[in-house]
């Protein structure tokens, strides 16, 4: 892990938590936590945002985060969500591309690709996910795909809204599987995106930009992938549904 970069653990909860089990999990996470420089990120299904703003709102390095918006401003999408509305209760990051979205919603590149012009636009830092499944890993063809996620879905964005990007590498085989990649595939993928950010913007920008590696991570393999130097923290599913575990998944970044 490179000190220059902003080192990230974000917990998406995915649909998990009743209101009161969300307040309860965010206030345990907050009484274990220690103070450090690692970014701590919350994505938490919608009726969690407001209440969670107010337990981590004022704690440094503590964020609230989404885990998707709508690609419009506002409008007739019933059941919708966008920007704007998240940015209005307090949200810092959105969570956009994760796979689940991407195999059970239908999400393409293209459509990504709007959503993450819009969570720029309304000042949201997209944690936009990039990863292959296991069948692509296996033809050898996962360098050329996450790619392709990475060109459609990102390198339109000038380099000063690229900025604000963070990515996430989540191979689809790994998350929730139990099944985690190896130190070495995740530096190797993440040391991959790295170079291919540098070849589309510049070295520099490359070298400032935080890639979060996610699935099956936990405390007992954490230390490990967060060492690779091209590994510059998590996106954690599971794990960050128990305080004890998530904190000591931030700790070990
Ligand atoms: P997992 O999920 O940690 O439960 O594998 C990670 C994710 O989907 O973001």
């Amino acid at each position: 892990m490179n000190k220059k970069r902003n080192r990230i653990v974000a917990g998406n909860w995915k649909m998990n938590m009743t209101y009161e089990d969300g307040r309860d999990l965010a206030m345990a996470i907050i009484d274990q936590l220690q103070p450090s420089e690692t970014k701590v990120v919350l994505c938490t299904p919608y009726i969690h945002l407001r209440s969670v703003a107010n337990i981590v709102n004022g704690i440094s390095n503590m964020f609230l985060g989404a885990q998707n918006c709508h690609e419009a401003e506002n409008g007739a999408y019933t059941g919708e969500i966008s920007a704007p509305m998240l940015k209005s209760v307090g949200a810092h990051y959105v969570i956009l591309g994760h796979s689940e979205r991407r195999e059970f919603f239908g999400e393409t590149d293209e459509l990504l690709a709007r959503k993450v012009d819009q969570a720029l636009q309304h000042g949201l830092k997209p944690i936009f996910c990039v990863g292959e499944k296991l069948e692509v890993r296996e033809a050898g063809k996962h360098e050329e795909l996450v790619a392709q996620q990475l060109r459609n879905g990102l390198f339109h964005l000038k380099p000063e809204q690229f900025r604000e990007v963070v990515i996430a590498y989540e191979p689809v085989w790994a998350i929730g599987t139990g099944k985690t990649a190896s130190p070495e595939q995740a530096q190797e993928m993440h040391r991959h995106i790295r170079a291919l950010v540098a070849k589309k913007y510049k070295q520099e920008v490359a070298d400032m930009t935080s890639i979060l590696y996610g699935g099956s991570c936990k405390p007992s393999n954490a230390v490990e992938l967060f060492s690779q130097p091209d590994v510059d923290g998590g996106l954690i599913g599971g794990a960050s549904l128990q305080a004890g575990d998530f904190v000591a998944i931030i700790q070990s970044a």
